[in-house]
């Protein structure tokens, strides 16, 4: 009896030492990594329209929480993380700052800001994009140089072109990278 009651106790605290071990693990492998990712993709996109200081054609006003930022106009995401994988505004006439929560888009594949006016510095929080491959801020007003971490710019294949590219267009207007084309 006694042995039985000590089994079962054992057991029991066995079986609360498991649980509270599932829980933990349960807690560790649901996704709010995920959760917390695309939250920052949306703080940044957020962040990104704070520094446009003019937008004349109103087109960040569909910016807005009516919409998920993944359906906002210029933002395409990737359908299984809804990470934005894509940022496209050329030809919007905005006039601003690039804001270095940019940084922050882990997934980030394209960003296209063609001719507008953004100015300031290009921000040394790009280089921590390490799926960037195409950075197109052609027709702007951008000071200053490329972030030394991009131009060293993994581009492999296409380091002379893409040297060349660098030393046309500092420090403004025909910016135009394609970043390791292959990897
Ligand atoms: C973020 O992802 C989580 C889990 O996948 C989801 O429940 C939540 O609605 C998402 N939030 C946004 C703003 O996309
Ligand atoms: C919010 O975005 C929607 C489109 O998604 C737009 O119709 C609406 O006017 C916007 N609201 C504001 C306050 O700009
Ligand atoms: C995103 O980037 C900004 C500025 O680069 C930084 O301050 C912020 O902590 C970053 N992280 C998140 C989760 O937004
Ligand atoms: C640069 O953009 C302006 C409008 O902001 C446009 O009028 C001009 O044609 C563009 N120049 C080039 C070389 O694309
Ligand atoms: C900018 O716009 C002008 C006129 O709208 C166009 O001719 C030019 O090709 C554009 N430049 C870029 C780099 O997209
Ligand atoms: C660029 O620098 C940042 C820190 O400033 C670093 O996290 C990132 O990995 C670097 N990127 C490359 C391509 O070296």
């Amino acid at each position: 009896m006694k042995l039985a009651v000590l089994l079962s106790v054992k057991q029991s605290t066995l079986m609360t030492k498991s649980f509270v071990f599932c829980l933990l693990l349960c807690f560790l492998l649901v996704p709010t990594n995920s959760k917390n990712a695309n939250e920052t993709d949306r703080l940044a996109l957020l962040e990104f329209k704070n520094r446009i200081t003019d937008d004349p054609l109103n087109f960040l006003n569909s910016w807005n929480e009516s919409a998920h930022f993944c359906n906002w106009p210029g933002v395409v995401c990737s359908r299984r993380h809804q990470r934005i994988t894509s940022l496209n505004l050329q030809h919007q006439k905005l006039t601003g700052f690039l804001s270095p929560y940019i940084g922050n888009l882990t997934f980030l594949y394209q960003l296209i800001l063609d001719n507008n006016s953004f100015m300031g510095i290009i921000p040394q929080e790009l280089g921590n994009l390490r799926r960037l491959r195409f950075l197109w801020l052609r027709n702007n007003s951008f000071d200053g140089e490329i972030p030394a971490n991009l131009s060293a710019c993994s581009c492999k294949e296409l380091r002379h072109t893409c040297t060349a590219e660098i030393k046309d267009s500092i420090p403004t207007s025909r910016i135009i990278l394609t970043l390791r084309e292959n990897s």
